[in-house]
C-alpha cells in the first residue's frame, strides 16, 4: 500500500496533528530518558550534569527541534532529499543521519533486548526481590551470557521491523495514544514511591543540587550528547517526521511540546531511579544496569509491586520501540524515497545488517567487554560515543548552520508563519540558531573528537 502511494507520488500524511505529536514524542521518549538519562546523571556527578543538560536543552535542543521540523515541513521530503532540495551538496548531512540511526539502533537494540527479557522475568515473578546484590547478580548473569542476550536483541529488531513495514500512520499512531499516557502515569507513581523511601533524600540531593566542582569537559560533552540523543535531534528523524505535516500545522506548538514532554519523562525517570538508588544502598555510578537493578527493588516495596513491574517493563518496551522504529524509518525511507527501493525488502535488509553490526555491542557486555576497538572503548561504548558525541552532535551543528545560514533563518520563519500567525520569538530563535548554537556545538564537538581519538 505504501509503495503504491509512493508511486503515485502522494505522501502519506499524519492522521491527525496529535498523531504527529505522539509519533515525534514517541521517537524522543525512549530508553534515552528511562535508561540512559538516570545512569548518565549517576556517571557524570549528579545535579551539575542535570543543570547543564537543562541549559543545553533550552538554548540548543529546542531551537534545533523547531529548525528540523520546519525544514521537513517546508520540503515535504525525508532528510537527504530535504537538504538536497534546498542546497544540492548538503545531501550528505541527511546521509550522516542515516549512518547515525544505523549505529544507534545497533546498540539500542542490545538494551531493547534486555527490556524484553525483563518483561518475561517480571511476568514469571522472578523480580520480586529487594536486595540490590541479588538483582545485580541477575542482571549481570543475563548480560554476560551471550546467547540469550543476542536472541533477545534479535527479537527487539524483529518487532521494530514488523512495525516499520506496516507504514507510518497505521502502526505508530494508534498504539501511542494509549501507551504514552500510560507510561507517563506509571512513572509518576514510581517516582512518588522512590522519593518517599527511607534514605531517599540523599538521592534527591544528588539529583538536584549541582556540585559545581564536578563540571568538566566530559560532563559538558555528555550533557550535550544526551540532549541530542534524548530529543532524537541531529540525525534527520524530526526532519522526516516534519515532512509528513500539513501546511496548516502550528510548528511552534509541535516543536515546543516534544522537548517539554521528553524532559518531563527524563526528570521523572531520574526521580524514579536515583533516590531509590541511595535508599537501597546501590551505587549511582554503576552504569547501564542502573535501571534494571534499582527499579525492581522499588517495585518490591510497593503494594501490587509485581503488577507494576510487569506493566512498567512492557511500557518501557513500547517506548523503546516507538524510538527504534523512528531510527529504522529514517534508514528505510531513504532507500524508498531516494532509490525507489521496495519498502519491505529495504527494511529487511537494513534490519539484518543492523543486527550483524549490533551483535558485537551485545557481546561487549559479556565476553567482549575488554575487547577495545578504540582507546579504551569496547563496541558498545564505541557505538554510544560515536553516535551521541560525534554523529548526532555533527548533525546538530550542520542542521543549525544549514537552517540559520544556508536556507536562511528568515526563510524558515516565513515557513513557520505560513499558518498566518506571527512567531513572537522569531528574533530570539534566529539569534540562537545563527549565533549561539553553531559555535557552542562546534567547540564541544572538537573536544569530543579529541576525546574519542585519544
Ligand atoms: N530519543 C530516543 C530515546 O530517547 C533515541 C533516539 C535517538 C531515537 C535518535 C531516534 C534518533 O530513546
Amino acid at each position: 500500500l505504501v509503495t503504491e502511494k509512493n508511486k503515485e507520488n502522494k505522501r502519506e500524511k499524519w492522521g491527525s496533528k496529535i498523531g504527529f505529536i505522539l509519533a515525534a514524542a514517541g521517537s524522543a521518549v525512549g530508553l534515552g530518558n528511562l535508561w540512559k538519562f538516570p545512569y548518565s546523571v549517576g556517571n557524570n556527578g549528579g545535579g551539575a550534569f542535570v543543570m547543564i543538560y537543562l541549559i543545553f536543552l533550552i538554548l540548543i535542543g529546542m531551537p534545533l527541534m523547531l529548525a528540523a521540523i520546519t525544514l521537513g515541513r517546508k520540503t515535504q521530503l525525508s532528510a537527504v532529499g530535504a537538504y538536497r532540495s534546498i542546497k544540492k551538496n548538503w545531501a550528505f548531512v541527511g546521509g550522516l543521519g542515516i549512518l547515525c540511526g544505523f549505529f544507534i539502533l545497533a546498540f539500542y537494540s542490545t538494551v531493547g533486548g534486555w527490556v524484553i527479557y525483563y518483561c518475561i522475568k517480571a511476568v514469571m515473578g522472578d523480580l520480586a526481590i529487594k536486595d540490590p546484590n541479588v538483582l545485580g547478580a541477575i542482571f549481570g548473569d543475563f548480560i554476560s551470557s551471550p546467547t540469550s542476550s543476542i536472541i533477545y536483541q534479535g527479537i527487539f529488531l524483529i518487532l521494530t521491523l514488523l512495525i516499520v513495514i506496516r507504514g507510518i500512520s497505521s502502526g505508530i499512531e494508534k498504539a501511542s495514544k494509549v501507551m504514552m499516557p500510560a507510561l507517563f502515569a506509571m512513572i509518576i507513581l514510581i517516582a512518588i514511591r522512590s522519593v518517599t523511601l527511607p534514605g531517599a533524600l540523599a538521592g534527591i540531593d544528588f539529583f538536584l543540587v549541582p556540585d559545581f566542582s564536578k563540571i568538566n569537559m566530559d560532563v559538558i560533552m555528555n550533557a550535550l550528547g544526551q540532549v541530542f540523543f534524548s530529543l532524537s535531534i541531529g540525525m534527520g528523524v524530526m526532519v522526516t517526521y516534519g515532512s509528513y505535516l500539513d501546511k496548516d500545522t502550528n510548528l511552534i506548538g509541535a516543536s515546543a511540546s516534544i522537548p517539554v514532554l521528553d524532559t518531563m519523562v527524563a526528570m521523572l525517570a531520574g526521580f524514579a531511579t536515583l533516590p531509590a538508588v541511595f535508599a537501597i544502598g546501590f551505587k549511582a555510578s554503576s552504569g547501564p544496569g542502573l535501571m534494571f537493578v534499582t527499579l525492581p527493588a522499588v517495585f518490591a516495596s510497593m503494594p501490587f509491586g509485581m503488577l507494576f513491574c510487569i506493566l512498567f517493563f512492557i511500557l518501557v518496551l513500547f517506548a523503546a520501540l516507538t524510538s527504534s522504529i523512528s531510527m529504522l524509518e529514517v534508514c528505510v525511507s531513504y532507500f524508498v524515497d531516494e532509490k525507489g527501493a521496495n519498502r519491505i525488502k529495504a527494511a529487511m535488509i537494513i534490519t539484518v545488517t543492523m543486527y550483524i553490526v549490533g551483535i558485537p555491542a551485545t557481546l561487549s557486555m559479556g565476553p567482549w567487554q575488554e575487547l577495545h576497538i578504540l582507546g579504551n572503548l569496547n563496541f558498545f561504548d564505541f557505538y554510544d560515543k560515536l553516535t551521541s558525541n560525534i554523529l548526532l552532535t555533527s548533525g546538530g551543528l550542520l542542521l543549525s548552520i544549514f537552517v540559520g545560514w544556508i536556507w536562511g533563518a528568515e526563510n524558515a520563519v516565513e515557513e513557520i508563519e505560513k499558518i498566518g500567525k506571527k512567531f513572537i520569538f522569531a528574533s530570539l530563535w534566529k539569534f540562537l540558531i545563527k549565533y549561539i548554537v553553531p559555535p557552542a556545538v562546534f567547540i564541544i564537538l572538537i573536544n569530543s573528537f579529541k576525546d574519542v581519538i585519544t
